[in-house]
């Protein structure tokens, strides 16, 4: 079957390139690897890249890529470019949404991330570099664990919305249902990627693995269009722990090919709404919902 979506890989030491195409080989999504801009800019033509999308893999000095993005989005200026760097830094952050590119995504974590889900794929895969776990510590010392939800993971998502606030559940599921009907449940633990895609961010405690966050995307009646959601449970918000999982259900749509994220949030909920925002998401005026809601929008292509 020829491949529908085409993800271009700029990496100088084509590690992550290789890793990606490994995977992204399960679900018909061609991955091309290049080692440097320049290169990229003069093998690929604009033509084939409606569904495409590039990410700039920078290992250091995440200022460097602020050139190549410039060169990258006059030449590109359809194609959606995600920076994988660590950089926490907002400013710079701006400055490349500014340029045109989608987001920065942390780049360790995309790495730990892709080469443990290659590692359960291909058990005892040689080839794969060790990797800590897709980690980020909070300022207590707490290490949060992002990973793709799994049909194994039933349990602790059912623990997780019967232990969010009756607030929280409200503003998730716009309802006051307290549990979760089991159908659901297991709905939810088996997204399809591309089509689906679901991340989930636990904790480690005596009892086990808890879940403290989800946040996925779902396909909608209109084509390459996906509807997000995403909730952190109480004790566990204001870390940054929603960004996180936003970036990367937007770097996974955008890798997926969907052109558009769309998310209905209640007109009361102000956190979701200066989140979204933050992440450069818009309120859409285009449709007619009842006051109580307000549709918000990303395009990603
Ligand atoms: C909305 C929600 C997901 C945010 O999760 P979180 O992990 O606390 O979010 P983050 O820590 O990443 O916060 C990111 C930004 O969101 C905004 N924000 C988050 N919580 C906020 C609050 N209580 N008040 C005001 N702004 C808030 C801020 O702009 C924040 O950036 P800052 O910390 O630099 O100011 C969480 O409050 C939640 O789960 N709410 C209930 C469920 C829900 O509303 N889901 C949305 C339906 S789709």
């Amino acid at each position: 079957m020829t491949p529908t979506t085409t993800v271009y890989v700029i990496d100088a030491d084509g590690r992550l390139g290789d890793a990606l195409q490994c995977l992204l080989d399960n679900y018909d999504i061609e991955v091309r690897a290049f080692t440097d801009t320049a290169l990229f800019l003069s093998s690929t033509t604009a033509s084939h890249e409606t569904s495409s999308c590039l990410l700039l893999v920078l290992n250091s000095d995440c200022e460097r890529g602020l050139k190549f993005v410039e060169e990258i989005t006059l030449s590109r200026p359809k194609l959606p470019t995600i920076v994988l760097c660590d950089s926490t830094d907002e400013s710079l952050r701006k400055q490349y949404i500014r340029l045109g590119a989608i987001d920065i995504v942390s780049k360790s974590m995309v790495d730990a991330y892709i080469f443990t889900r290659l590692s359960a794929t291909l058990p005892g895969a040689e080839c794969l570099p060790g990797t800590p776990p897709s980690t980020m510590q909070l300022p207590d010392g707490t290490a949060v664990t992002f990973r793709m939800i799994r049909p194994e993971d039933a349990r602790i998502e059912h623990d997780f919305v019967i232990a969010l606030s009756d607030r929280s559940r409200y503003l998730r599921f716009f309802s006051g249902l307290r549990e979760l009907p089991s159908y659901i449940t297991r709905e939810l633990v088996d997204p399809h990627f591309p089509i689906s895609y679901a991340l989930i961010a636990t904790i480690s405690t005596e009892e086990g693995e808890r879940q403290i966050g989800v946040a996925r995307y779902s396909p909608t009646e209109t084509k390459r269009v996906a509807e997000f959601a995403v909730v952190v449970a109480d004790e566990w918000q204001r870390h940054g722990i929603a960004s996180q999982l936003l970036r990367y259900i937007v770097a996974a749509a955008t890798i997926a090919g969907i052109d558009r994220l769309e998310g209905l949030i209640l007109h009361e909920n102000t956190p979701m709404l200066k989140l979204t925002d933050k992440l450069g998401f818009t309120i859409s005026q285009d449709v007619e919902l009842d006051g109580t809601i307000v549709k918000v929008i990303k395009n990603l292509r």
